[in-house]
This record gives structure tokens, C-alpha cells and sequence, in this order.
């Protein structure tokens, strides 16, 4: 408990020495979040990076996310402080493999998600979001379109578009995907009266027992508004705990106790210290990469 303490209070030292931020997403630990300046979803945290006042960001979060705020702030020093933190869905896709997908369609315009690699942005035409997805691919001046690499998402977007082909790529979320139907349903024999909230990057056959579909941020706002009491969470476990703290007068359920992100889970507050002190885990993107990829990004920003 002290030693918790007194990290905690190392932490916020050194971030006010340094005129550090600390950002962190809705998957970290109530610990990361708690020390952290701005906490968000992938599309806030993105805007929150591209107009940072502050030359030293901590990024609590998976390599995609410090490596889009790096893009999108050159200038700025950027920091991962657990450098082993990646996405396994960003890495389902590589350059090699989405020019062989173009090189079959060569009509269609490419969305990625944010969830992938510089280098997959840098060969895309905007990003998107699971909060802008829909948005951004109705604003697309083209009727075909290359969605990367998230399959579940891609379906969403796809049945929400109808006037659009989309071919999807493979990838998955582990911590979305692994969920099926039959969970879903043995958790609301549990819950009966509770509402079901769920994630995008879920299964179409975990969706359709939604009564809300959205992002992470989307999904706390919703619960924050709803004038419901008790809701099944179908997203990764983080978000129930904010939420059983932000909303104790509401009771919030994980959809399925699986659903718990190991890698968002990897940066703890020692992590951060060190990061803060040593400077440690700081990314570098190649600018030639890195101006194409940052087109796709702003993009995306500009019109969410
Ligand atoms: P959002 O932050 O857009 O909800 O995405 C969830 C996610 O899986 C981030 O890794
Ligand atoms: Fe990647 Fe899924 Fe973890 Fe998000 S929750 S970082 S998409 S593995």
C-alpha cells in the first residue's frame, strides 16, 4: 500500500517536472487511469493527441495508439511505457498482404481501422474508428471499399451501409471475438432484466442481442444517460470497472469474465515511472511512412 503510494506520488512529481501528459485508454487498469490526465476512447485520445500542449506524452495503451499519436505530432517526444504492449489484431494485417488485396480490387477505396500498423495507414485512404466507422465510410466518394482489418466491425459498417461493397479482411479482436452467441445467452439467463451494451469488434451473432451498439466512450455515455439500472457490458472488462466507480448507483456485469485485453493489461504504474524517469519507450516512426499515414489519420479527424 505505501509502496503504491508512494509510486503514485513519484509519478505526478516527475509529470509536473517534466510538463509530462499521461493518456490513457478505457482498457487500462483503474491504477494507470487514475493517474492519467485524459482517459478516452481510440478517436478521442487521437484528437486529444494531435492538440496536445506538452512535448512528453506517456501513452498508457497498445503500440498502434503512441505510434498514431508520434504521426501525428512529430515534433512531440511520445512514450510507450510497456514497449511489449501490442495490438493482435493490428498485426493480422501487413503492407505485403492488403497490396495483394488492393492489386485484386483495384477500384475500391481502403478504410483501416486504427487498429494497425503505420505502414498499413501509410497505403490506406483514411482511417476510422469503432466510434466513426459508419461515418467515414458514408463519406467515401467511391462504392467499393477494402475494410482492415477488423472482420466484425467491417460487417457492422457493412450492414449499416447497404449502398456499399465492402470486402472485408480476416482479422479479429481476441478479447471481442472469443465471445459466441451461447455466452451471450447464459449471461442474460443470469441478468435477465439487465440491458446488453456491446463493442463492434464483437461477433454479428453477439450484435444482434444488443440493445446498444457502440465504442467504448460511446458505450459509458450511453450508460451514464440511460435512465436503466443494471447493464451487461460486452466489451473489455476496464470499461465495467470505470463505470462501477463513475455510476455506483447502476450495476454493471462484464458480458463474459474473458473479456480482458492481456496487452492493455501490460503497463503498470511502474511501467509509467519509468518511462517518466528513464525515458523509457520512446517511438520513432520513419517520416516516409509516417506522411501518408498521417494524411489518413487527419483525414479521419477532420471529418468524425
Ligand atoms: P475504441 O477505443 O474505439 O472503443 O476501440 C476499442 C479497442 O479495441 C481499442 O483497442
Ligand atoms: Fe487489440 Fe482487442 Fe486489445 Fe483492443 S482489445 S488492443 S483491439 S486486442
Amino acid at each position: 500500500e505505501q509502496d503504491f503510494k508512494n509510486i503514485k506520488e513519484e509519478i505526478l512529481k516527475l509529470k509536473s517536472e517534466k510538463n509530462a501528459v499521461i493518456l490513457a485508454h478505457h482498457y487500462q487498469s483503474m491504477a494507470v487511469k487514475e493517474i492519467s490526465d485524459y482517459v478516452g476512447d481510440s478517436l478521442e485520445l487521437s484528437k486529444i493527441a494531435a492538440n496536445i500542449d506538452a512535448n512528453y506524452v506517456v501513452f498508457c495503451g497498445v503500440h498502434f495508439m503512441a505510434e498514431s499519436a508520434k504521426i501525428l505530432s512529430p515534433e512531440k517526444r511520445i512514450f510507450l511505457p510497456n514497449i511489449e504492449a501490442g495490438c493482435p489484431m493490428a498485426d493480422m494485417v501487413t503492407r505485403e498482404k492488403l497490396e495483394e488485396m488492393k492489386a485484386e480490387f483495384p477500384e475500391a477505396k481502403v478504410v483501416s481501422y486504427v487498429n494497425s500498423s503505420a505502414e498499413v495507414k501509410s497505403i490506406s485512404d483514411i482511417c476510422c474508428t469503432s466510434s466513426n466507422a459508419v461515418k467515414i465510410v458514408n463519406s467515401i466518394d467511391a462504392k467499393e471499399i477494402i475494410f482492415v482489418p477488423d472482420q466484425n466491425l467491417g460487417a457492422y459498417v457493412s450492414s449499416l451501409c447497404p449502398d456499399k461493397t465492402i470486402h472485408l479482411w480476416r482479422g479479429f479482436c481476441p478479447t471481442h471475438h472469443r465471445v459466441s452467441k451461447f455466452d451471450v445467452e447464459s449471461v442474460r439467463l443470469k441478468y435477465p432484466n439487465a440491458k446488453l451494451y456491446v463493442h463492434p469488434e464483437c461477433r454479428p451473432e453477439v450484435l444482434e442481442f444488443a440493445d446498444f451498439i457502440g465504442s467504448t466512450a460511446q458505450i459509458i455515455k450511453a450508460c451514464e444517460t440511460s435512465e436503466e439500472h443494471t447493464f451487461i457490458i460486452g466489451t473489455e472488462q476496464g470499461v465495467v470497472d470505470s463505470l462501477s466507480v463513475a455510476l455506483p448507483d447502476k450495476k454493471f456485469y462484464i458480458m463474459d469474465a474473458s473479456m480482458v485485453c492481456k496487452n492493455m493489461k501490460r503497463t503498470r504504474l511502474s511501467d509509467v515511472l519509468l518511462s517518466l524517469k528513464e525515458e523509457y519507450g520512446e517511438i520513432e516512426v520513419d517520416e516516409k511512412v509516417a506522411v501518408n499515414a498521417r494524411k489518413a489519420i487527419f483525414d479521419m479527424i477532420e471529418r468524425s
